[in-house]
């Protein structure tokens, strides 16, 4: 018996929701993306994060079997994507970034028809439907066409929509895009509780730092087809080390924002400094930013560097970003 559970533990384990080796997406001239690895472990939130263009959607899109790879291979639910996509449909459910129902439909109706269309019963739609508008409290509005429905009931919609097939791994595809904070942090809490509750996996893309750190308990930080950087958000963000001082300056006398910040990166305790694309602000990553300001300052005062501006904060995700890719999330 012993022998038994310890197996089953060990293959719970070491299991795989998802693994992609290499994945490449050429169209014509255009390499959408370009080598793509990814693990993600049974019951794992795992999110894709990056700015326009990155390709999020291409990765997905391949993982989910909508389109095929140029190269490369990706198995999920322990099945070839491109062998056995039948069996990977089976597994999965998938909301898009890009909804695109009948907007006169009902709620309802949307539900329904995805059910049929996966040959459910009808009394199976029926329970489930029941489940999922309590789930994403659309109770008052199921019955009502879609096109009535504000971004966030939509957004919910589709959420359900993917679960109807009570999938054990689910793709989301910029699941809070143009929402308000409001509804962003609800469509976080079905996301979660899914993941708790019921156990399932989740790949998630987004282009928002704040929804990959509040959700994830993994990140791909992808930027131009490529994961450049992969791993817990706390690991990502220690490993840029423990606090950031950003200081906004101009040098006089010929010193120059990078000279400055290549004199700061040889003091002792500066694990480094980098300059933004603008070359405005230096960002230097300390042991203790409270306690090295003072040392900080007076290199400055010593170099003729005029600070204009100065902050101390623990990095983020965004920092992570801006290490990996040299140019910041936001514009790049
Ligand atoms: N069908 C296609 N034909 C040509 N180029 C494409 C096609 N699909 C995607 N691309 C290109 O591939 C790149 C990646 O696109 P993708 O949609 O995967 O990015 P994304 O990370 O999802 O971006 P966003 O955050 O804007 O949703 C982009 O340069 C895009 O223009
Ligand atoms: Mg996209």
């Amino acid at each position: 018996m012993t022998l038994v559970w310890v197996q089953t533990k060990v293959l719970v384990m070491t299991e795989l929701a998802i693994e992609a080796r290499g994945l490449v997406k050429r169209y014509g001239e255009v390499t959408a993306i370009n080598g793509i690895d990814l693990s993600v472990p049974v019951g794992m939130i795992f999110a894709l994060l990056g700015p326009n263009g990155a390709g999020k959607t291409t990765t997905i899109s391949i993982l989910t079997t909508l389109i095929q790879p140029t190269a490369g291979a990706a198995r999920v639910a322990g099945h070839d994507v491109v062998r056995a996509a039948d069996e990977v449909r089976r597994a999965i459910g998938v909301t898009f970034q890009d909804i695109a129902v009948d907007q006169d439909l009902s709620g309802r109706e949307v539900l329904n028809i995805h059910g049929q269309l996966y040959r459910q019963s009808s009394s199976e739609r029926r329970r489930r439907i029941g489940e999922l508008v309590d789930l994403v409290q659309l109770n008052d509005a199921i019955d009502r066409r879609v096109r009535t429905y504000s971004g966030g009931m939509k957004r919910r919609l589709e959420l359900a929509r993917g679960l109807m097939t009570e999938p054990a791994i689910l793709f989301l595809d910029e699941p809070t895009q143009g929402l308000d904070p409001q509804n962003r942090v609800g469509i976080w809490g079905y996301i979660r509780d899914l993941n708790r509750t019921r156990g399932l996996s989740l790949l998630l893309t987004t282009h928002y730092m704040d929804e990959a750190e509040a959700l994830a308990g993994r990140v791909g930080i992808v930027d131009q087809g490529r994961v450049v950087a992969d791993g817990q958000p706390e690991a990502l963000v220690a490993a840029l080390g423990a606090d950031v001082i950003r200081v906004r300056g101009q040098g006089a006398d010929f010193a120059s924002v990078a000279d400055f910040a290549s004199v700061v990166a040889k003091l002792p305790f500066v694990e480094r400094a980098t300059t933004d694309a603008e070359g405005g602000v230096v960002m230097i990553y300390v042991d203790s930013g409270s306690r090295r300001l003072a040392e900080v300052l007076s290199v400055a005062s010593g170099k003729s560097f005029q600070v204009d501006d100065v902050t101390v904060a623990r990095p983020s995700l965004g920092d992570v970003f801006l290490h990996h890719t040299g140019h910041a999330l936001r514009d790049a």
